[in-house]
């Protein structure tokens, strides 16, 4: 017997942030490459208790979305794996996909089994032919900590256009990192990729950022940049962290954009003790950002190419969230933005290949925007 789960508010904002960045990813990619793999390794039944849809749905949602409205290509050929262990929950999604009117460039397939040895066999299959995995993005998100080694991310993350985007239960791992029974112990260098994880007990400090922290170093030696969007319980506890794996800096200036879109205030986290929170707040901190802005480029004339670049790649922010900070800085003359040669630039505006910043040589009276 099948029994539904309940969708809570953490994973109403799990869907949302994965529809958001998948509204993104779709098109950029259907613009250059004609097939697009879309893995769902632990899949569910498509279904919670109040008839909410599951991850793969959104998925197919927001591709299907696309092509309606003609900003996909419909001979864009896209390939849906979604993984389910557990015969009943593949058996439900399904009878849910079934039901489903999708554009004929679709294909899906509930692969009943385990993520890693499901993926890794098609791995395997393409490692004996020589060929590369089309652009994929992989989504793991299991419940626990087993079966998601870092050896498969690495084997995702080597293709090109090829993106990974974990959920590590930071609460589970924290919990079960000392427990008695050695095979549970057991699967943790295989999900970090290095025994490593196992000293994290007997250091001093804050083990779940010790358990991020180390997570987020092992991906980084795999991919050129790593995000992360924490999700906290109803008491406001850290449960569960989405890792984002990519080598393209435009995938990351996506999946950023896609964490600030759900969290307004920091882009970074959702809470189940103040759901409606993040979308209400409206005060945006900018100063942090203008202080890394200014410790890196004060005193210079900065290309806003270069700056949208530094912002994307070594800070949290957006590209946006710094044309804001020059908006008001130029109001208050504390910023000049020159106009490229021949370009005649609206007030307030700044084009990536057309503007330069010149930046104080030190930092502004601070004041509220
Ligand atoms: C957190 S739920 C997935 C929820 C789904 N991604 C969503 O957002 O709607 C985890 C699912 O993974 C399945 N599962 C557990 N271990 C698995 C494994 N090793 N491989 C694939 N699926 C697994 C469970 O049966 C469960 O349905």
């Amino acid at each position: 017997m099948l029994k539904l789960p309940v969708m809570t508010p953490h994973t109403a904002a799990k869907h949302l942030l994965l529809k958001r960045y998948l509204d993104r990813w779709f098109p950029i990619l259907g613009k250059g490459d004609r097939s697009i793999n879309y893995i769902d390794g632990f899949a569910g039944p498509g279904e919670y208790q109040d008839g909410e849809e599951g991850s793969p749905q959104v998925a197919i949602g927001a591709a299907k979305a696309h092509v309606d409205r003609g900003t996909l290509a419909p001979d864009v050929q896209i390939d849906f794996t979604f993984v389910e262990a557990d015969p009943h929950s593949a058996e439900n999604l399904r009878s849910k996909l079934s039901a489903l009117t999708l554009p004929p460039s679709f294909t899906w397939s509930v692969v009943p089994g385990e993520f890693a040895e499901v993926i890794g066999a098609e791995l395997d299959q393409i490692e004996r032919s020589g060929t590369a995995l089309a652009p994929t993005f992989a989504f793991v998100d299991p419940f626990g900590f087993s079966g998601i080694p870092l050896d498969l991310m690495a084997r995702i993350l080597r293709y090109p256009k090829c993106e990974v985007f974990v959920n590590v239960m930071v609460e589970f791992i924290n919990r079960f990192l000392e427990h008695p029974n050695e095979q549970v112990v057991a699967h943790f260098p295989q999900t970090f990729g290095t025994d490593e994880v196992l000293e994290i007990p007997s250091r001093l400090g804050d083990r779940v950022a010790a358990i991020l922290a180390l997570y987020r170093s092992q991906l980084g030696t795999l991919a050129r940049y790593v995000g992360r969007f924490d999700m906290h319980g109803r008491r406001d506890r850290k449960t569960y962290s989405l890792f984002f794996a990519s080598n393209h800096p435009r995938g990351f200036e996506k999946m950023k954009e896609a964490m600030w879109s759900v969290d307004k205030a920091q882009g970074s986290r959702f809470s189940d003790a103040d759901p409606g929170e993040s979308y209400a707040f409206e005060l945006f901190p900018f100063w942090p950002l203008w202080d890394q802005l200014l410790a890196r480029f004060a005193g210079q004339r900065v290309p806003m190419e270069d700056v949208e670049r530094f912002v994307v790649e070594e800070t949290d922010f957006l590209p946006t969230h710094a044309r804001t900070i020059f908006k008001e800085c130029e109001r208050k003359g504390d910023l000049v933005a020159e106009s490229a040669p021949g370009y005649r630039r609206p007030p307030g505006t700044y084009k990536s290949d057309r503007v330069f910043i010149g930046f104080p040589s030190r930092d502004v009276r601070r004041g509220l925007f």
